[in-house]
């Protein structure tokens, strides 16, 4: 017989698991049934922490990592509603978190609710995702800037009145823009220092490697993708990985968006973040030397106004 193979579950997931099975180690290797599938664990329990280390069974992984997802999104719902921008945000950096530590179908399947969810719930009131974009947050990481970025994004795409469907596939395009960078080492990827030529040569890889996982694990658009594989190229040709002069219009905005949010929220020892007005000033140079799209640069300004 095949043996069964058990993950833990993390504790702040445990409340939304209702469908997936939750086990038990009773003893060393030997798992018992917690829970059945169909029963969420009691409110008393989770809040008291009344219960053991938790397991799904590895057979039951993608349904579980939807299921969280689904929570995950109910949450955000429901602090769109009561006007939680910070619960929303903190909400969105946990699903982006576990999208990016592992994305595979089950994480990235629930993605597009998520964006269906803020779409409809911030269409008519766009200053909203700004401040979301500002809620700062001391730990910088790809988890934030992701979510910074597609906050940005979508307050352009309304602002720019862009029709719903495509706000939604702008605004997953920028969430999952940096997903190549999961496979970037993390001494390279957190490293307290600029990067050294062979480092950086590495780091350019992550525009290629997010459009294979993105492609590999979902059947989002090929919008999205290209979004991916482009939002480091410039309409110069001096961009990354291949250099082209024809860049498609979601890889050409996430790009600029992406400078932005860097050069605004990025804290890195070796350099301080830049007031927004002096980062539009940078980001114009490189509109002067064609690099950026003049046309989509100015309506982001406006976007942010
Ligand atoms: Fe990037
Ligand atoms: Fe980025």
């Amino acid at each position: 017989m095949k043996t069964r193979t058990y993950i833990p579950v993390r504790a702040s997931q445990i409340r939304y698991y209702r469908r997936v099975p939750l086990f038990f180690e009773s003893a060393p290797g030997v798992f018992q049934l917690y829970k059945p599938a169909g029963m969420g664990i009691s409110e008393v329990r989770l809040d008291e922490g009344l219960h053991p280390r938790l397991f799904i069974e590895e057979t039951d992984r993608d349904e579980a990592a939807l299921e969280v997802h689904r929570g995950f999104n109910q949450d955000i719902a429901r602090d769109i509603r009561e006007g939680d921008v910070a619960g929303v945000k903190e909400t969105l950096c946990r699903l982006v978190e576990e999208t990016l530590a592992e994305p595979r179908a089950g994480t990235i399947q629930a993605l597009p609710e998520t964006m269906g969810i803020l779409v409809s719930g911030y269409s008519d009131q766009p200053g909203v995702l700004r401040t979301l974009a500002t809620i700062s947050t001391k730990d910088y990481s790809t988890v934030i800037h992701s979510v910074n970025v597609m906050a940005l994004t979508l307050s352009f795409c309304f602002f720019s009145r862009l029709s719903l469907p495509e706000t939604r596939r702008l605004g997953l395009c920028a969430l999952l823009h940096d997903v190549g960078k999961t496979e970037i080492p993390s001494e390279i990827l957190k490293a307290p220092r600029r990067l050294t030529a062979e480092e950086f040569e590495v780091m350019k890889a992550h525009p290629a490697i997010g459009e294979r996982i993105i492609r590999q694990v979902s059947r989002l658009d090929g919008e999205i993708v290209q979004g991916a594989l482009e939002h480091h190229e410039k309409l110069d040709g001096s961009g990354y990985p291949r250099g082209i002069r024809r860049v498609s219009f979601a890889g050409q905005l996430i790009g600029i968006i992406d400078c932005y949010e860097a050069l605004t929220n990025e804290e890195r020892p070796y350099r301080r973040a830049q007031d927004p007005l002096d980062t539009l000033r940078i980001i114009k140079e490189d509109v002067e030397r064609g690099k950026f799209s003049r046309r989509i640069f100015e309506k982001f300004c406006y976007s942010l106004v």
